[in-house]
């Protein structure tokens, strides 16, 4: 009998630590848990949100995850989903959609995305935008200000105004390259403007 409970338990603690998650902080987001979603085991320090077949301007995102001290962070990963070239998150396996990718910082705390430029939402007045989420491991997840771009009409002086600059800032000054690939540069400060980060 003692035996079929050890083993009992042996299970319950393997299940407990495939299905660990990082806690969810900073506060409410639509879907926050959803970073885990689907997240593949091996991650690399470059990765795809679209694929190279899918519409659109093609966009290089790049960028340095930090710690509060300046030092890179490396082991961090970086989460992001974006609308496509109509505005609109294409169906997906989680609400967040098909256009979602994930990237391991490298030793020098660097990650990438391969990717397409984000339209506005059809006929409304918020700016094109990249959703981004931090997941530390063995600490916490949250989500950190949007890349969004300086050269975007939409993106007026009030909506800079409500840019809480989670993570630093997310405005990136984006450059388009001889090949026509939009390259943009959104560095990340870990637990920078969010609530309950120790
Ligand atoms: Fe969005």
């Amino acid at each position: 009998m003692s035996r079929v409970i050890t083993f009992s338990f042996f299970l319950l603690m393997c299940f407990e630590a495939a299905s660990a998650q990082e806690p969810v902080i900073g506060g409410p987001c639509q879907g926050c848990e959803l970073v885990f979603a689907g997240m593949p085991i091996e991650l690399k320090s470059s990765s795809r949100i679209a694929s190279e077949s899918e519409q659109g301007e093609p966009l290089n995102l790049r960028g340095t995850v930090y710690k509060a001290d300046g030092t890179p962070a490396s082991g961090i990963i970086v989460y992001a989903y974006q609308t496509n070239a109509k505005g609109v998150y294409p169906k997906g396996s989680t609400n967040h959609g098909r256009l979602r990718g994930w990237a391991r910082t490298d030793v020098n705390g660097k990650y990438g995305f391969k990717t397409i430029r984000p339209k506005a939402y059809p006929g409304r007045d918020i700016p094109q935008h990249i959703h981004l989420h931090i997941i530390e491991p063995n600490k916490a997840t949250y989500y950190i200000d949007d890349v969004t771009f300086s050269d975007d009409p939409l993106l007026t002086s009030e909506h800079r105004k409500k840019d809480n600059c989670r993570g630093g800032c997310g405005e990136s000054q984006p450059t388009r390259d001889e090949q026509g690939v939009w390259q943009v540069r959104r560095d990340i400060i870990l637990g920078e403007a969010i609530p309950g980060y120790e």
